[in-house]
């Protein structure tokens, strides 16, 4: 292996960057993490989780007798929140800035610790006056605001798990998660800043809770754009007339460790979400120890900044729970990259001097495609380092963050990780990992992970097989909410007694894991999962679909796009023709994807075809499908119950 100027654009994949030394020698992951995790890997984990705040510690550090639901640490009892907030200002760091609250139109705000104690305390107290109590379900559909992290720190206060839906989801969406959770209560605002404009998000409450299982008693509207809102009184409160009178005093709600502390709802191989359960001790130790060394925080000058939002289980894990159990200052923004111009990241970090920096591939390509002259414009030198997430960052991404953004001196962390795993699992150690761009490296010290092939044996070097995690870990999902057997087939059933992750992956002469993307039908678009099945059954909803079928196309900017392949009922090309003939219908008909699920689902293309290919039993090969979108020789066509529909779906779509 060679080590590579990396301001050479050459496309290798083997060029490796060892760590500086002066990056190194201060550096808070320790090469003997490894070691000490493979002396004793349940000692490890046990002091690592002793680092938390317990108001009765735990004597045991595992039971996984009744695999594969994991109890850790499990007759302890702690508060989530008392972690992240309260215990800092005991130790007499009431005054560092915890969150630096940039707002799209470039107006702030800032909060001590002190001042998050204050906020969290009184939405709690105001949560607990409506009755919301230790247990109860909270569903928060919040902008990236203060509030949203004051919301979620203020369920985790008092014991009532928060189901954070992502803004940009529908009110259907929100609807099935609110019924599937039987949530008594939602967090919002009347609306939010989108490039510039206010988009109102409370008319989506008021839709999904018409029609819903009427378990949601009580709506607290934060107000953040002003302009009328539909109220329905004794239901809907606004945040800020609560706030008023509510006490900043409030009592932590001590949990058991396996209370669990929030359901986050993700996409999986079938039309319904699955609702994702993480629990509280387990989560907050695994969720400290990554951030602290793999983002190789230093809590008193660093300022940290994590793009994503928290609508993701990289904003509960990287943006609250981590980064604020190890006190750290940290940005939150608002809006997009590119309002009001494409340098507004940029900025951001040059303002409040970001010295690191978390996003994901899709964000790097796009800055990318807008040219490195625009975050030239800006002084990025506080940058020390970068990490990414989401999808395989590719090699010529990876070396242009780091040149660019990084200045070729910051490290960059790959990081591999799932809803479903809570907290980072694979990734390169800062300062210890000689850094290989596009692979994410090693499994991090108290984590074990292998590739596996169809038996279930390990792969030889360089060999595609199944990325499985194989033993229990911290901040593992403890289930899916409400369908054990679901948690145990989708996870457990592939190989006995591995986590399986549904991603494909090889490993290199090193050890090193190079993670090659999904095998089952959930789509990456931008870091974002989107199952194949739910925007098919959202396309088949309207009247006039009779099938379609979707796949996830490679992309350049966004590593993967939704295609969909529909065929249109015979009953309906009437209705069709008269509303302007099949143009128009594959706009109609994206629109009701986001309708039904949210923009991100949107299909980029709609394609309208007369035959799908189908095996013998029925199951659509997406496969041949796949080819067609990416423009690519269709494969092996045998299987197909009639070979001759994929000359007909490429006659069809060859001369339209
Ligand atoms: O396919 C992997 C991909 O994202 C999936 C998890 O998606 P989600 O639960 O939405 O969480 C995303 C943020 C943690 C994985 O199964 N993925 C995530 N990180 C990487 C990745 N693929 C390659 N490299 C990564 N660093």
């Amino acid at each position: 292996m060679t080590t590579q100027n990396p301001s050479e654009p050459a496309e290798q994949t083997q060029d490796v960057y060892p760590p500086s030394s002066e990056f190194s020698t201060n550096a808070v992951a320790r090469p003997s993490l490894y070691e000490e995790a493979a002396a004793d890997r349940l000692k490890f984990w046990e002091l690592r989780a002793r680092l938390l705040n317990w108001s009765k510690p735990f004597t045991e550090v595992l039971d996984y007798s009744n695999a594969p639901f994991a109890r850790w640490f499990a007759d302890g009892r702690l508060n989530a929140c008392y972690n992240a907030v309260d215990r800092h200002i005991e130790s007499g760091h009431g005054d560092q800035v915890a969150l630096f609250a940039e707002y799209e139109d470039g107006a702030d705000a800032s909060y001590t610790y002190a001042q998050v104690k204050d906020e969290v305390s009184r939405m709690a107290n105001a949560l607990q006056d409506l009755g919301v109590t230790t247990g109860d379900r909270v569903a928060i559909y919040l902008p990236m605001i203060p509030e949203a992290v004051f919301a979620m720190l203020a369920c985790a206060r008092i014991g009532a798990p928060h189901s954070v839906v992502f803004g940009g989801f529908s009110a259907d969406a929100l609807r099935s998660r609110i019924d599937d959770a039987g949530a008594v209560a939602v967090i919002t605002a009347d609306g939010q800043f989108r490039r510039g404009k206010a988009l109102p998000l409370k008319p989506a409450v008021d839709d999904a809770l018409d029609g819903s299982q009427g378990t949601v008693k009580n709506v607290l509207v934060v107000k953040r754009t002003g302009g009328d809102v539909a109220w329905t009184d004794g239901r809907d409160h606004w945040w800020h007339e609560l706030r008023e009178d509510a006490s900043t005093e409030h009592e932590p709600v001590a949990v058991d460790a396996e209370h669990p502390l929030f359901i986050l709802y993700t996409s999986g191989t079938t039309g319904k979400p699955k609702g994702i359960v993480h629990t509280t001790g387990g989560y907050l130790t695994q969720a400290a120890y990554t951030h602290r060394n793999v983002f190789d925080l230093k809590p008193s000058s660093d300022v940290y900044w994590c793009t994503a939002d928290i609508g993701w289980i990289t904003g509960h894990t990287y943006v609250v729970y981590g980064p604020m159990v190890n006190r750290t200052t940290q940005v939150i923004y608002e809006g997009t990259p590119d309002t009001p111009h494409q340098g507004r990241w940029w900025e951001v970090i040059q303002k409040y001097g970001v010295t690191t920096f978390y996003s994901s591939p899709t964000a790097i390509r796009t800055a990318m495609k807008w040219g490195e002259d625009i975050p030239a414009k800006f002084d990025l030198s506080s940058l020390r380092l970068l990490g990414t997430v989401g999808e395989s960052i590719n090699p010529e991404a990876w070396r242009w963050y780091r040149r660019v953004i990084g200045g070729d001196r910051c490290p960059i962390v790959d990081t591999w990780w799932q809803t479903e795993t809570g907290a980072i699992m694979i990734s390169p150690l800062p300062g210890v990992t000689p850094l290989k761009p596009g692979s994410a490296q090693v499994p991090l010290p108290g984590i074990s992970a292998d590739v596996l092939d169809d038996n279930g044996e390990a792969v030889q070097p360089d060999e595609p097989g199944f990325l499985v995690l194989t033993d229990p870990w911290p901040a593992m999902l403890r289930g899916i909410w409400g369908d054990d057997q679901r948690f145990i087939d989708t996870y457990w059933s592939r190989f006995e007694n591995r986590y399986f992750a549904g991603d494909g992956a090889k490993k290199d002469a090193d050890g090193d894991v190079w993670v090659t993307g999904r095998v089952d039908d959930v789509m990456n678009v931008s870091g974002h999962r989107l199952s194949t099945s739910e925007i098919e059954s959202a396309l088949v909803s309207h009247p006039w679909v009779a099938e379609a079928a979707v796949v996830g196309a490679a992309d350049e900017t966004t590593g993967q796009s939704v295609v969909a392949f529909v065929i249109l009922r015979s009953d309906a090309l009437g209705d069709v023709e008269a509303e302007g003939g099949e143009e128009n219908a594959v706009q109609v008909l994206r629109a009701h994807v986001g309708q039904e699920i949210g923009p991100i689902a949107k299909p980029k293309k709609v394609l309208l075809v007369t035959e799908l290919p189908k095996t013998r039993s029925g199951k659509i090969m997406r496969r041949l499908l796949r080819d067609v979108a990416e423009n690519r020789e269709v494969g092996d066509t045998q299987t197909l119950a009639d070979s001759s529909v994929m000359d007909l779906i490429q006659r069809g779509l060859a001369g339209k």
